[in-house]
């Protein structure tokens, strides 16, 4: 067969890993695609021509990515620039212009893949996005095709490699939050605003596609509840510990009767559970299927190499697809384009169920437990445990933490808003949610 041409946007990080693995494995990648696959075009800026990124060596490098999506020669369009745009704009170029898409862009998708899919169905070709989900864990294949006989019940992901890091070194190391990001983006890890990864937005992005797949509704990106690590404290991290929880910063999405959950935040997870010691810059993602029960997919969630294998799949993928009829390819969201769920609305916060972890600071005098637990009952909120430290001298509040069964977070929100209103309590209260995520 002839070869299929490749043209690349982006020689980054992922860009560079892509050239490299497509260079390095040619061999095997030609035996499973069933042709070569040749890099021939790539857009990058300030790229030396003395020193090209290897597996470039033989394609036409320029500064302009409108180069590459014009280029009739090439078949499969890399996207590897991120962000929304003017990756949005050059990906819809190249589909106009009847070119595969292959793309690790996460926001693109998450936010505008509708657009997207939908131009690359009417136009007939694919939009592969393997790598923009958890990195070099192939979990879009699992939940597309794997977990196809399954109704799936619900997902619960570590899948920001940089948070998850952080939140590791800060545990076992007790290093400075800023000081470990500096690190994670020195790695190549860390989006080009770290602040996606802390405030979890880049999780949301990922999190939305996994819920676009899982239940075959639409991308709702702008529907998804995120929390970020930058309030966890050492504290935290030491009472969850105590209480036998691990915290990590979960992307959770859940079928309920009354709709679907789409929500990340820090999570205190039972320490005994697997993913709970999912560490450093790995991800894992567990799904729960009604079939096959639950089940685990862990792997280095960013990097060069890693990402550059999910792109790599993908382009074979869709190497060994160029021939067949577009209405015989894997759906691109799982689900057939006119079979997609329309009522299967997205939850509000305020609907979702879950147990709660509370840290407070409250005056050490009698009857200030009392009132505590006198607005948890009036709410019908269980406690589950609790921790009250003795008050370091000459500091007159202590630290309380609690720990609840589960209750709506309306409810949750009241019962916040009254305890933070009794004179005996310092400051704000910190609430973090809890998951259990047992089968
Ligand atoms: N910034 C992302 C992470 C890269 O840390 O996981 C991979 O999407």
């Amino acid at each position: 067969m002839n070869p299929v041409n490749v043209g690349l946007l982006g020689l980054g990080t992922v860009g560079g890993g892509t050239a490299l693995v497509l260079s390095r494995n040619a061999d095997e990648i030609s035996r499973r695609a069933g042709s070569a696959i040749h890099v021939t075009h790539a857009a990058g800026l300030g790229i030396d021509p003395a020193n090209l990124p290897a597996g470039t060596e033989n394609a036409k490098i320029t500064a302009d990515a409108w180069e590459v999506v014009n280029d009739p020669d090439v078949a499969i369009v890399v996207e590897l620039i991120g962000g929304y745009s003017p990756a949005r704009e050059l990906v819809l170029k190249a589909i106009e212009n009847g070119k595969h898409v292959v793309t690790a862009n996460k926001a693109l998708i998450a936010k505008h893949g509708n657009e997207i899919f939908a131009a690359a169905q009417a136009k007939g070709v694919m939009v592969a996005f393997e790598a923009a989900v958890a990195g070099g864990i192939p979990i879009i294949k699992a939940v597309r095709e794997g977990l196809a006989a399954n109704r799936i019940e619900w997902i619960a992901g570590i899948i920001n490699g940089t948070g998850n890091f952080i939140l590791t070194e800060m545990r076992d190391k007790g290093r400075d939050f800023a000081d470990v990001l500096a690190e994670a983006q020195a790695l190549g890890y860390a989006e080009a605003d770290p602040t996606f990864d802390v405030e979890g937005i880049d999780a949301a992005h990922k999190l939305t596609i996994l819920a676009s797949i899982a239940f075959g509704i639409e991308l709702q990106f702008d529907a998804c509840f995120t929390e970020g690590i930058s309030k966890i404290t050492r504290e935290d991290v030491n009472y969850a510990e105590e209480l036998g929880y691990r915290i990590k910063h979960l992307g959770v999405t859940r079928r309920t009767g009354n709709g679907i959950e789409l929500r990340v935040h820090p999570t205190l997870i039972p320490h005994r559970r697997l993913i709970a010691n999912v560490d450093g810059v790995m991800n894992a993602v567990l799904v729960k299927g009604d079939a096959v029960g639950p089940t685990l997919y862990y792997g280095a969630g960013a990097g060069a190499e890693p990402t550059a294998s999910a792109v790599v799949a993908d382009i074979i993928d869709v190497a060994r697809t160029l021939t067949t009829d577009p209405n015989n390819r894997v759906p691109h969201l799982a689900f057939q384009p006119d079979a997609m769920s329309q009522d299967l609305s997205i939850l509000p916060m305020e609907e979702v169920t879950t147990a709660y972890y509370l840290r407070m600071s409250a005056a050490d005098k009698p009857g200030v437990l009392a009132d505590i637990t006198r607005i948890l009952g009036d709410a019908q909120i269980s406690i589950e445990a609790f921790i009250q430290k003795e008050s370091p001298v000459d500091v007159p509040d202590v630290p309380l933490v609690i720990l609840t069964h589960k209750v709506r977070e309306a409810q949750m929100n009241d019962a916040i808003a009254k305890i933070e209103a009794l004179s005996t309590i310092n400051g704000s209260i910190t609430r973090l949610r809890v998951e259990h995520l047992d089968a």
